[in-house]
C-alpha cells in the first residue's frame, strides 16, 4: 500500500509546481540515449499541465560534483522533451538564483520550464537547506517523481520538503507500489534472481530476500565468491576475497533458499574471442575463469521462474558486455518474459537485456531506478519518499 499523498490529492490549477524528476539519462555527443526515465515522468508532467499547472522540472544529471560542467547540462534533455510534449518547453541555465526565478515567474499554466542541473551546486548532495529553499521558492507546490533518486537525501529530493510539503508523482507511486508489494506481500512462489559482479553491493538485498522470497537464484560474478566460500578453486575467476566470510554466513543461513549455478561457461582469457567451454560447477582449471552461467543452470532457473507467481530480477548472469558471455543473461530475460508471474526488473544490464530482446512489454514492471530499486529490495525506506506528505 502506498500511503503518501499524490498529485491526485492536491489542487494544482493555476499553480506553479516544482517537480523533481530523474532525468539522469545517458547523453552522448549532446544527444539523449536511453529515454526511459524521461518517458517515465511524462504521465505526471502531462497530468499537471492538463490540470492547469505551470510545471518546473528539476533534476541532476551525472556527477558534476558542484562544478558547472557543460558535459552534464540538462539542456539536451530540455530539447529532447520538446519532441515528446506539445506544450511549450523552456530552459533556465540555473536551478536557483535570478535566471531561474525570472523564468519561473514568467511561466504560464500549460508551460514547462526545465532547470539546469541541481548538482552544479555542491550543496545538492549535502542536502543544503539554502539550496532547497531556493528551489522551493520557485513554486507553490512540490512533487517528487524521481524514483531513481529517491534513495538520496539531497536538497532537491528531501531538503525541499522542509519548505514546501511534497506529494508523489505517478512514476514514484507506481515504482513503490510494485516493488514494495513484491517484497512485502508477494504472490507465491516468489523467486528472486540476483546477479552482478560483487556480493558486497548486494549483501543487504540477499539477506532481506532470503527472508522474504521462496528462492534466491544467484548468477554473475558474485556466484564465484559463493563457490570460493565452499572451498572450490575458482582459478582466474573474479572472486571477492574480502566477502568470502559473508558468503559463508549467507550460505549457512540461506541454504534451503539460495540456489547457485550448476554449470558455468569458462574462458581462457577475459575476452569475447577467448577459447571457452562449459563445465559443471566446482573447481575451475588453472588459467581459466567463469564468465557466464551454463545451459543446465539456464534450464534450472527457467523452470523455477516458470513455476513462480512473483519474479524479481536484478543483475546480469555473466559478463553481459561481451556477446559470447551475455547468453545466460538473455536466456534469463526470455524466461522472465515467458513466465505468467508478476515480473519486476531493475538494474542497468538486466533492463538492457530485456529491452534488447524486444521483450520489455512482456514484463509487468521495469524499474527506472538502479540504486533506488536495490534499496527497496533491501527493505530500506527511501528518504525521498519518507519526506512526502502522508495520506
Ligand atoms: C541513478 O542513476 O541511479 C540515479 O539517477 C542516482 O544517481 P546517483 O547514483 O549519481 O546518485
Amino acid at each position: 500500500m502506498f500511503n503518501k499523498k499524490t498529485i491526485r490529492d492536491i489542487d494544482v490549477n493555476g499553480k506553479k509546481v516544482l517537480v523533481r524528476v530523474d532525468f539522469n539519462v545517458p547523453i552522448k555527443d549532446g544527444a539523449v540515449g536511453d529515454d526511459t526515465r524521461i518517458r517515465g515522468a511524462l504521465p505526471t508532467i502531462q497530468y499537471l499541465l492538463d490540470h492547469g499547472a505551470a510545471v518546473i522540472l528539476c533534476s541532476h544529471l551525472g556527477r558534476p560534483k558542484g562544478e558547472r560542467n557543460p558535459q552534464y547540462s540538462l539542456k539536451p534533455v530540455a530539447e529532447y522533451l520538446k519532441g515528446l510534449v506539445s506544450n511549450p518547453v523552456y530552459f533556465a541555465d540555473d536551478c536557483i538564483g535570478e535566471s531561474a526565478q525570472k523564468a519561473a515567474a514568467e511561466l504560464k499554466p500549460g508551460e514547462i520550464l526545465v532547470l539546469e542541473n541541481t548538482r552544479y551546486y555542491k550543496g545538492e548532495e549535502k542536502n543544503d537547506l539554502e539550496l532547497a529553499k531556493g528551489l522551493a521558492d520557485l513554486a507553490d507546490l512540490y512533487v517528487n517523481d524521481a524514483f531513481g533518486t529517491a534513495h538520496r537525501a539531497h536538497s532537491s529530493t528531501e531538503g525541499v520538503t522542509h519548505f514546501k510539503p511534497g506529494v508523489a508523482g505517478f512514476l514514484l507511486e507506481k515504482e513503490i507500489q510494485y516493488l514494495s508489494s513484491a517484497v512485502e506481500n508477494p504472490k507465491r512462489p516468489f523467486v528472486a534472481i540476483l546477479g552482478g559482479a560483487k556480493i558486497s553491493d548486494k549483501i543487504g538485498v540477499i539477506k532481506n530476500l532470503l527472508n522474504k522470497a521462496d528462492k534466491v537464484l544467484i548468477g554473475g560474478g558474485m556466484a564465484n565468491t559463493f563457490f570460493a566460500a565452499q572451498g572450490y578453486d575458482m582459478a582466474d575467476s573474479l572472486v571477492q576475497e574480502e566477502a568470502i566470510e559473508t558468503a559463508k554466513e549467507i550460505l549457512a543461513a540461506g541454504s534451503d533458499k539460495l540456489v547457485l549455478p550448476v554449470d558455468m561457461v569458462i574462458a581462457n582469457a577475459f575476452d569475447n574471442d577467448a577459447e571457452k567451454k562449459c563445465i559443471d560447477a566446482g573447481d575451475v582449471p588453472a588459467g581459466w575463469r567463469v564468465l557466464d552461467i551454463g545451459p543446465k543452470t539456464v534450464e534450472c532457473y527457467s523452470k523455477l521462474v516458470s513455476d513462480a507467481a512473483t519474479v524479481v530480477w536484478n543483475g546480469p548472469m555473466g559478463v553481459f558486455e561481451m556477446p559470447e558471455f551475455a547468453k545466460g543473461t538473455f536466456a534469463v530475460a526470455q524466461a522472465v518474459a515467458d513466465s505468467d508471474a508478476i515480473s519486476i526488473i531493475g538494474g542497468g544490464d538486466s533492463v538492457a537485456a530485456i529491452q534488447e530482446s524486444g521483450l520489455a512489454d512482456k514484463v509487468t514492471h521495469i524499474s527506472t531506478g538502479g540504486g533506488a530499486s536495490l534499496e527497496m529490495l533491501e527493505g530500506i525506506v527511501l528518504p525521498g519518499v519518507a519526506a512526502l506528505e502522508d495520506k
